[in-house]
């Protein structure tokens, strides 16, 4: 057949292009890359009236191929050698492939049909090729509705592919500029917090609280990364505050403690000068008003209530947390947490905005401590209990956390470590159903194990742990979920939600205790 025969008629050749061009102009519009992925493959799957469309991107520092994707409302990632299949072939060579039967050809690699339960018979192959003649991935696009792929189809997935490839750099060139971005700015924020020993680390831990109650207020990614900026350099304007007053242990006086809070004007002074981008606008304000208060006697602007956006009454609550908790302030000593708890109720709807010092506490925001994690290779028995649909209505009704968004669900993956070997783990004497789960790091606040099955962040299941002389069966919520390599099953981690204080306290305490053996790495973040 010839590649004339092949194509269709001019008016249907027009609106392939008409659509193509829509899609690209979808693509342009996204900064995120698993939203962007998903316009490629689903506008490649369209065009192309294909069955189903992959894009995998190249991770050389790993030397695999990656695809994020939005599955079940959970963001996903799959993982696999960049040598492997037709995709690895074509990103070596850069040429197109286009076969009729995946399983005759030798260079398809049938593992993920074999995890998946897929049956992919038709394949069109594509390197995504950037402007600067860099092979960045490729787009896969399997199973043809009607026959298979033709040259005509080929030409179409060219057109696409190149667009594709150049808004793809786009925003792996966007998200590399936010890391250095934040990068740069943790650095002169630990910097400041340096000049005064007893506020060292204060910046970083705001930004870690306010992280925690920006996300249970619901604020999507955009407003949670301007939310962490600000939080980062809320105190910055403390270097235009001398030392003799911000360094005093004495009592001040009136006058010094005037000094003092110039800081949030000296705060505003000294961000409005730097140039953020239109995602990042409010930080200079947003920090600037950290001792706003929700009566409008706070300071330097007196604002009242809704007048504070959202993210300035959030910072207000941490930053007067931390104050209080973390360590001796020339002017307030440290406390308790129950302490500190009960003067943000006291707080409520003068100081602070009543509903997010409610959330601050029933969401236990503060427990910035539930990221650390330890793997451990002492005995552990642990069993998982699935719960009936009823039980689990009955837990979300109980222990109410509202629906994650996409946006909450991809920060939420991108903290989960890359570390998905599965050598270190080791199998646990796991009865029933839960066959196959290998636990791999433990904190006193959740667990992270490997599993076969799929469970949707804030679902529930009841775990039972057995380590030594520790005995405890509490009910979990899933936190996080992410897919092994090539599709292996999944690591998931979740948090305990009515473990007791004292179960709490003992689980601390051995985690605490063990040496250096059982434990097979340091203390790590999830
Ligand atoms: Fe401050």
């Amino acid at each position: 057949m010839t590649e004339f025969s092949e194509a269709p008629d001019i008016e249907k050749q027009v609106s392939d292009l008409h659509e193509i061009l829509e899609i690209t102009q979808a693509m342009a519009g996204e900064k995120r890359l698993d939203r962007l992925l998903k316009v490629i493959m689903e506008g490649a799957t369209r065009v192309l009236g294909a069955d189903v469309s992959s894009i995998f991107l190249c991770d050389h520092d790993t030397g695999e191929f990656y695809s994020r994707f939005i599955q079940q409302a959970v963001v996903s990632e799959i993982r696999f050698p960049l040598d492997k299949g037709i995709a690895g072939y074509v990103a070596k060579t850069g040429e197109t492939v286009n076969i009729e039967d995946a399983y005759k050809d030798d260079r398809f690699n049938p593992d993920i049909d074999k995890n998946t339960g897929y049956r992919t018979r038709s394949i069109l192959c594509m390197p995504l090729v950037t402007l600067d003649k860099e092979i960045i991935g490729v787009t896969q696009v399997l199973n043809k509705k009607q026959g298979w792929f033709t040259a005509y189809d080929e030409k179409l997935l060219g057109v696409f592919s190149n667009n594709a490839a150049v808004s793809i750099d786009n925003t792996l060139l966007h998200e590399e500029n936010i890391r250095l971005f934040k990068s740069l700015i943790s650095t002169s924020s630990k910097t400041i917090d340096a000049r005064d020993p007893v506020t060292a680390g204060h910046s970083q831990r705001v930004a870690l609280y306010a992280e925690q109650l920006g996300r249970a207020a619901g604020l999507d990614s955009l407003a949670l990364n301007e939310l962490e900026v600000a939080s980062w350099l809320h105190d910055i304007g403390k270097i235009g505050v001398r030392d003799d007053v911000l360094l005093k242990t004495g009592r001040l006086t009136d006058q010094e403690y005037k000094k003092i809070q110039e800081h949030a004007t000296y705060t505003s002074e000294i961000l409005e000068q730097i140039h953020f981008s239109r995602e990042l606008k409010a930080v200079p304000f947003i920090a600037s008003a950290h001792h706003e208060r929700i009566d409008g006697k706070g300071y330097p602007y007196g604002l009242v209530g809704e007048k504070l956006p959202l993210a300035a009454r959030i910072l207000a609550i941490v930053d007067v947390y931390d104050a209080l908790t973390a360590y001796d302030r020339p002017y307030k000593k440290a406390m308790s947490v129950e302490k500190a708890l009960s003067i943000l109720e006291e707080g409520r709807g003068t100081q602070f905005d009543a509903a997010l010092v409610d959330l601050f506490i029933s969401r236990r925001c503060f427990n910035i401590e539930r990221r650390q994690y330890q793997r451990i290779s002492v005995d552990l028995t642990f069993e998982i209990v699935f719960l009936s649909n009823d039980d689990q209505i009955k837990c979300v009704e109980k222990y109410g956390f509202p629906k994650v968004d996409d946006d909450v669900l991809e920060s939420a993956d991108a903290n989960v470590e890359e570390d998905v070997d599965g050598g270190t783990a080791w199998d646990v004497n796991a009865p029933g159903k839960a066959k196959g789960i290998r636990v791999r790091d433990i904190s006193a606040s959740g667990l992270k194990f490997e599993t076969g099955y799929y469970f949707p962040i804030n679902n529930f299941v009841s775990l039972k742990v057995v380590i030594k002389s520790i005995d405890l069966t509490v009910l979990c919520r899933v936190i996080r979920i992410r897919r092994r390599p090539a599709g292996t099953g999944y690591i998931m981690g979740v948090e305990f939600v009515n473990m007791k204080i004292d179960e709490r306290e003992k689980l601390l305490n051995y985690i605490k205790s063990l040496s250096a053996e059982e434990l097979q790495t340091p203390i790590r973040f999830l």
